[in-house]
């Protein structure tokens, strides 16, 4: 059984797992980035997907600034690669972003180009927003509520613990 929820502090070793695990090479920078956020305070939204018992999937979304315009953004999400590509990234995301409609304008994201646009992403660059560090054909966002973008166009920033990886 899949159970998509909110971690809670009993999780914290199972993520830093899933995040090792999926990220080849560079899992601890991703597992340390998830724990500076969650000191910072900054961890707008952390999701795990529990699969009959057991952590295999973990998303963060943490602050953006558009000036003064607030949004949030996509990162990292990891799935343990024995079951990657069976759809829990997906489940992960939908979740997110119906949570997110509560409370947030706009969701940003840097990732794979085919993977993002089936959730509704756009390419940032078509609606005047760009990541600070460029690369532009991997910048998404979503707009969360009906006019969530009005009058939101510029340099995204992350938080700071983002920009350290
Ligand atoms: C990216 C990731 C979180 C997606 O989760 P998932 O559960 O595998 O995704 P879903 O099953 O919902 O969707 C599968 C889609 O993910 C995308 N995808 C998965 N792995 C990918 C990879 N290594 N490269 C490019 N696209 C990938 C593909 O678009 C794939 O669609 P397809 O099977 O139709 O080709 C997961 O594959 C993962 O942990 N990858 C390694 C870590 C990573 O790259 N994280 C993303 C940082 S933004």
């Amino acid at each position: 059984m899949v159970t998509i929820r909110e971690e809670c502090e009993a999780d914290v070793e199972a993520i830093r797992r899933v995040n090792v695990a999926a990220f080849a090479g560079e899992g601890e920078v991703e597992a340390r980035l998830v724990e500076a956020l969650r000191a910072s305070g900054a961890l707008v939204l952390s999701l795990v997907a529990e699969v009959d018992g057991r952590i295999a999937g973990h998303v963060a979304f943490s602050p953006v600034t558009v000036g003064a315009a607030t949004g949030v953004g996509l990162a990292p999400m990891a799935v343990v690669p024995e079951l990657q590509r069976t759809g829990l990234g997906g489940r992960m995301i939908d979740e997110a972003l119906r949570r997110l409609a509560h409370t947030h304008r706009f969701c940003v994201v840097l990732g794979h180009p085919a993977y993002y646009p089936r959730f509704g992403f756009v390419p940032a660059s078509t609606a005047g927003l760009h990541w600070e560090h460029g690369h532009d054909e991997a910048f998404f966002v979503k707009p969360l509520v009906a006019g969530g973008l009005d009058g939101v166009r510029g340099i995204v920033r992350y938080r700071p613990e983002l920009d350290a990886v």
